[in-house]
């Protein structure tokens, strides 16, 4: 059986005709840039986020660039995340000229551990970016009370996290700004790359939209310097033609991996399910882990089963960040994440059967290689259902 990782022919195949139309209607209106498809897809996704304001942008990246140019933020001052992220978190707060500021993971939701929070807060501290990995929601209420406290704004990195939810508020809806990737693996994804600021902030909102463009308001007026950071119209009418399929395919990645966490219970595998902790976690990737990872992953590859390490190389240990200066051992919980997770499919058109296959081929390769238990410390770390 060969299995992707993602399989996005099959979500095009069954959406073709309403994607094709909407990308017919761009065309032939030849509005390219900005326009009527961009405010409709703004105005879709802040609905669906529960915010008042989308700004439509060129990526997830340029999204979380835009909102640290909003708020100023430069040399000599401190933007906090973790260290176990895409590359993109971070590099917005490098290429400003601020200083990243890292705070290790939870083990159990990979998301940042609120309880070091406070040990990072300086006086130079700007923002905060919490990251919401593999499509679940970071521990928002203590960020929020941080930040009120220390007057920092929270950028929140939503990119994975499309519609999760915390505590019954939409991923995006609680920091002052959320940031979304339609990056085409994402739940929600554009034929190539795109993005969307949401906020409930008219001001930010309206200082995004000059920064988008330049920072011209009115146009070839500049008082502040922006960036080409605008959202294009096919990427928009895809976006919004998608959107209204977005339940549905979320509900048949939740019900994969609930099926994958039976699966492995019956089994009895030492592979770490993902924790649950929030209440709704909309299963970008399902995660599991092993110390035996790499083998795991080469067997899964032999067996016709696609799989990913997010990430192999914490952002503190990569080569452009070694001038903060940061040894191997400082985040250990990231460190381990590295080299044990492993994302498996979890796309909503994964079928029974392909799961099954998928957790025998795990059962096979475990029953060749003893593996190190690694279990049950990782479940306690969270109380459930934030
Ligand atoms: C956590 C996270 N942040 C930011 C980004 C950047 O998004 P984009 O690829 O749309 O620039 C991604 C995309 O992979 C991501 O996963």
């Amino acid at each position: 059986m060969n299995i992707p990782l993602l399989d996005l022919k099959a979500q095009y195949v069954s959406i073709r005709d309403e994607v094709n139309a909407a990308i017919a209607e761009v065309l032939e209106s030849q509005n390219f840039i900005l326009g009527p498809k961009v405010d409709q897809c703004e105005k879709a996704i802040a609905a669906y986020s529960n915010c008042s304001f989308g700004i439509g942008v060129s990526s997830g990246s340029d999204a979380l660039l835009a909102c640290l140019m909003a708020e100023n933020i430069g040399p000599g001052d401190e933007v906090i995340t973790t260290p176990y992220t895409f590359f993109a978190t971070v590099g917005a707060i490098s290429r400003l000229g601020a200083t990243p500021v890292f705070v290790d993971i939870n083990a159990s939701t990979y998301n940042i551990d609120v309880t070091q929070i406070a040990l990072k807060i300086t006086a130079k501290t700007r923002a905060l970016i919490p990251v919401h990995l593999f499509g679940q929601m970071a521990d928002m209420d203590p960020v929020m009370q941080l930040a009120q406290q220390h007057n920092f704004a929270v950028i929140e990195d939503a990119a994975q996290a499309i519609g999760a939810e915390y505590k019954g508020r939409r991923a995006g809806s609680i920091g002052h700004y959320g940031c979304f990737s339609f990056f085409p693996s994402k739940n929600l994804g554009a034929f190539g790359d795109a993005g969307m600021i949401v906020t409930n902030d008219d001001q930010r909102a309206e200082k995004l939209k000059v920064l988008r463009g330049h920072g011209a308001k009115p146009k070839y007026y500049h008082r502040i310097v922006g960036g080409n950071f605008r959202l294009d119209a096919i990427h928009a009418a895809v976006v919004s033609a998608k959107l209204p399929h977005l339940d549905s395919w979320t509900a048949a990645r939740q019900q994969n991996a609930e099926r994958y966490d039976q699966l492995f219970r019956e089994a009895e595998l030492p592979i770490c399910p993902p924790v649950v902790a929030t209440n709704r976690h909309i299963f970008n990737q399902y995660v599991i882990r092993s110390s035996s990872r790499d083998l795991l992953q080469a067997f899964l590859k032999e067996e016709g089963i696609g799989s990913e390490v997010y990430y192999p190389l914490p952002m503190h240990l990569q080569d452009c960040f070694a001038y903060l200066g940061i040894k191997a051992g400082a985040f250990p919980e990231s460190e381990r994440a590295a080299n044990e997770s492993l994302a498996i499919p979890v796309y909503p058109e994964l079928s029974d059967s392909q799961a099954r296959y998928v957790v025998e081929c795990i059962g096979e390769f475990f029953g060749q290689t003893p593996a190190v238990p690694m279990g049950d410390e990782l479940r306690l770390v969270l109380e459930p259902s934030l």
